[in-house]
C-alpha cells in the first residue's frame, strides 16, 4: 500500500525535474571527485555562497591528486570563509588514501566510499548516486520533510527510527534507471518547492498524491522533536 502510494510520484518527479532542474555547477561534469568536494561543502554552507567557492576550489585543485598534494596553508586559505576547517582537513586525508590505496582512482562501490574520512552515509549515497548511478536514496530533512507531507506522517523525524524507515523506503523507490536524477530531483524539490515555512502546493508536481496537502496539514509537517540526553528514544 505504502509503496503503490509513492510510486506514482515518481514519474511527475522526474519531469518536473527535466524542466526545472537547478543549474548548479557542481551538476556540469559531475565527476565522483566534484560531486564529493561539492557535498562536503555543502554540509553547512547554503548553495549560493558554495558556488564560488567550489569554482574556485576546482580552478587550484582539479583533480585528487592535486588535492592530497597541496600544501596544508593552500588548502585552508582556499576553505577560507567556509568555516568548519575540519571538513578541508578531512577531505585531504581522503584524496589522500584514494592516492595511496586506491591507485589514485576514485573509489566506485558505497561501501568503499563510506570508508573514506570524513564521508558519512549521506554522503556516500550522494556521491554514489549522482556520480555512479548507485541506487542509494538520499535522506536528509529536506526529504524527510517532503515524505512526511506526502504520507500525512506525523511520526518525528528526529528519531533514528523514523529515519530509517524513510531511508528504507526510499532506496526501493528510487528510479533504478537514474538514480542521481531521482535523489537531485528530490533535493529541488525540497529547496524550491515543498519548502519548510509556505510550501507551493500549486505548482508542486506531486501535489495531487500529497496526503498532508489533501487535508491541509503540510503546514503542520513535518514534526520535529530533538530529544534531551537520557530520554526514551
Ligand atoms: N544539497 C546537498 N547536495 C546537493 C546537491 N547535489 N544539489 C543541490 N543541493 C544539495
Amino acid at each position: 500500500m505504502e509503496q503503490f502510494q509513492l510510486e506514482r510520484i515518481v514519474e511527475p518527479l522526474l519531469s518536473w525535474y527535466d524542466a526545472n532542474a537547478r543549474i548548479l555547477p557542481w551538476r556540469e561534469q559531475p565527476t565522483a571527485y566534484r560531486v564529493w568536494v561539492s557535498e562536503i561543502m555543502l554540509q553547512q554552507t547554503r548553495v549560493e555562497a558554495v558556488k564560488p567557492y567550489f569554482a574556485r576550489f576546482m580552478k587550484a585543485l582539479p583533480t585528487v591528486k592535486k588535492l592530497a598534494a597541496c600544501p596544508e596553508e593552500e588548502l585552508l586559505k582556499l576553505w577560507e570563509g567556509l568555516g568548519y576547517y575540519s571538513r578541508a582537513r578531512n577531505l585531504q586525508e581522503a584524496a589522500k588514501t584514494i592516492q595511496n590505496q586506491f591507485n589514485g582512482i576514485f573509489p566506485q562501490t558505497y561501501e568503499e566510499i563510506l570508508s573514506l574520512k570524513g564521508i558519512g552515509p549521506y554522503t556516500a549515497s550522494a556521491i554514489s548516486s549522482i556520480a555512479f548511478q548507485i541506487p542509494k536514496g538520499v535522506v536528509d530533512g529536506n526529504v524527510l520533510r517532503i515524505f512526511s507531507r506526502i504520507y500525512n506522517d506525523s511520526s518525528n523525524i528526529a528519531l533514528e527510527k523514523t529515519k530509517k524507515h524513510y531511508q528504507t523506503l526510499c532506496d526501493t523507490l528510487i528510479y533504478k534507471e537514474d538514480p542521481s536524477s531521482f535523489n537531485q530531483a528530490l533535493m529541488d524539490l525540497g529547496a524550491t518547492i515543498c519548502k519548510p515555512k509556505g510550501p507551493l502546493c500549486d505548482i508542486c508536481p506531486v501535489a495531487s498524491h500529497c496526503l498532508a496537502k489533501k487535508v491541509n496539514k503540510q503546514h503542520t509537517l513535518p514534526i520535529n522533536i530533538k530529544k534531551l540526553k537520557h530520554q526514551e528514544v
